[in-house]
């Protein structure tokens, strides 16, 4: 790996993008590194997954613009489906991600936090989806990650205007889930992240699959889901240890 570091703390594992000097932009190579990464977590036993940038300024600054700069339609295509299917994978994988906005997070960079399952946030993060200021529009799934989660008028606010947004405003329109200050983001984070993996790994990972498949479903078809699912948790092991140890805990 030359662009992701990746870091295990027991059950809980932090990608890092290590490309600092361009502000963590997301060339091609380093989203075929995430394809590898996230394969591989896809089948080992950690429970929690961190994403975040190093240094102290960006998360991300989105994908490759010199790159962009250079090519034309065929590229461009290849270029959006890869970065889709790195951020499919982040949705769908069994197990939840949690993206540490610790700087700009912007485009592409925007869009990879739009995929994690929570968002943690620097004081001094600042967010947003400038693609118009480049002539194009968000590619990576900007404009439908973004609508559900913040409503049609904040969506279409931040992507005409391109606007960088700061960590509070990203709270009050539900972007982010809490801010934490620059110097101790990735602590706490780790410390959430620890206390989810105390959890059992087969219930939240279906909890996160029926809250994202209900996004997309209708109420009736969501709680069906919800139903067989829940029923399917009686089928594991450590559904029964858990009630019993509860039962057991005086
Ligand atoms: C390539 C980038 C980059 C990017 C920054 N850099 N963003 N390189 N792609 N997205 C590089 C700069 O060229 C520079 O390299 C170095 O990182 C530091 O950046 P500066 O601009 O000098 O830093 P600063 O003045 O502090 O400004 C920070 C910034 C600005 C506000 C974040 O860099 C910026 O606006 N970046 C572009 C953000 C953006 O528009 N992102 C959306 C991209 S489109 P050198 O070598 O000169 O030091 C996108 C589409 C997604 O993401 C969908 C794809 C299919």
């Amino acid at each position: 790996m030359k662009y992701l570091k990746m870091e295990r703390d027991g059950e809980v594992v932090q990608i890092t993008i290590d490309r600092e000097d361009k502000l963590n932009a997301m060339s091609l190579d380093v989203m075929n590194e995430f394809i590898t990464v996230l394969e591989e977590l896809e089948k080992d036993s950690s429970k929690v997954i961190i994403i975040t940038g190093e240094g102290k300024k960006a998360f991300s600054a989105g994908a490759d613009i010199e790159y962009m700069s250079k090519i034309g339609p065929t590229d461009a295509e290849k270029y959006a489906l890869r970065g889709h299917e790195v951020l499919n994978k982040i949705e769908k994988i069994g197990k939840p991600v949690i993206a540490a906005i610790n700087g700009y997070a912007l485009g592409g960079g925007c869009e990879l936090a739009l995929s994690c399952d929570i968002r943690f946030a620097s004081a001094n993060a600042q967010l947003g989806q400038p693609e118009v200021t480049l002539g194009i529009c968000p590619g990576w799934g900007g404009t439908q990650r973004l609508l559900r989660i913040v409503g049609p008028a904040r969506a279409k606010d931040l992507i005409f205007s391109g606007r960088r947004i700061g960590a509070e405003e990203a709270v009050s329109m539900g972007l982010v889930n809490k801010v934490f200050p620059p110097e101790t983001l990735i602590s706490e984070t780790r410390s959430y992240a620890r206390e989810v993996a105390k959890n059992s790994n087969f219930a939240v990972g279906i909890s996160k699959m029926l809250v994202n498949k209900g996004m997309d479903a209708s109420l009736e078809t969501g709680l069906k889901l919800e139903i067989y699912s829940w029923a399917l948790c009686f089928s594991t092991k450590e559904r029964e240890e858990r009630m019993a140890s509860f039962l057991k805990r005086k």
